[in-house]
């Protein structure tokens, strides 16, 4: 989400009914992502790819798509389909249409559902036949560092540990850190405070306590950090027009460590 700067109402900890009903809300966002998997393959529009996961959540998850017309604030025009899709050189909140995948694409598709008044939302990237070198790679260093991410969450870790954990790896590897969009507190509310920023300093930030749910969603540019929107409210792209890569998941910080609400039991990261 874009990152804002203003003040930052108390964040919230959830009983553990809500608990509960966080797991359910990211157990059916994982199975949106792992169905729609069975359908990425050249040929096929980003279009289509967003209609079946409409349906799937409607129809069979009975659950609502969050996407579908949220407007994060009034400067935006209502999102206007029920998944985001971005491709190669896009970083975030593509908007899927007419665009045929084709051999050597990159894509991300973030799923994000409602259950019981209750959010998951979580993404990850597929390659089309076999993407460039540069793409397959920027690819892998976001997801390790979505993982080094969520791997330093636990109770008394700052939010800044979490940063660190991912900006450290991602500019070791000769990527960037985009810095505009973070990941976010979630919940009863899709956007919700605090804002999980992927670059900082250990040490430095709020402190995480039991109960805290968020997401972890590194933007990983190939090239530099700098991006362009484009004229459509939504789309973000790379300036240098490199690949970009996201991976996305939503946490709960436990007494002893974290829980990944959007894993599949056996499924990894
Ligand atoms: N799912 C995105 C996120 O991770 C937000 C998308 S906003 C939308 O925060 F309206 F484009 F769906
Ligand atoms: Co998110
Ligand atoms: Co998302």
């Amino acid at each position: 989400m874009l990152r804002r700067a203003q003040a930052r109402p108390p964040v919230h900890i959830h009983t553990p009914e809500e608990i509960e009903k966080m797991r359910v809300a990211g157990q059916l966002t994982a199975q949106v992502l792992q169905m729609i998997a069975g359908h990425v393959r050249a040929g096929i529009t980003t279009g289509e790819l967003d209609r079946i996961c409409h349906e799937y959540i409607v129809d069979t998850l009975d659950a609502v798509p969050a996407p579908l017309n949220y407007q994060p604030s009034p400067e935006y025009p209502p999102f206007p389909r029920s998944v985001c899709i971005s491709l190669n050189h896009v970083i975030c909140h593509g908007i899927p249409g007419d665009r045929v995948l084709k051999d050597g694409d990159i894509l991300n598709i973030d799923v994000t559902v409602i259950k019981d008044g209750f959010h998951g939302d979580s993404s990850r990237m597929f390659l089309v036949g076999e993407p460039p070198l540069r793409a397959r790679r920027v690819v892998e260093v976001a997801h390790e560092s979505m993982v080094r991410g969520i791997a330093v969450v636990r109770p008394g870790a700052t939010l800044g540990d979490i940063g660190h954990a991912i900006q450290s790896y991602a500019e070791a590897q000769h990527c960037s850190v985009v810095r505009e969009f973070c990941g976010h507190g979630i919940g009863r509310l899709f956007h919700d405070e605090p804002q999980i920023l992927h670059y900082g300093s250990p040490g430095e930030g709020m402190v995480l306590v039991p109960g805290m749910t968020f997401t972890v969603e590194p933007m990983i540019n190939a090239g530099k950090r700098h991006i362009k929107s484009l004229p459509d409210g939504w789309t973000v792209v790379t300036k240098d027009h490199s690949p970009s890569a996201q991976w996305e998941h939503t946490v709960l910080v436990t007494e002893t460590g974290h829980e990944v609400l959007t894993r599949l039991p056996g499924e990894p990261l």
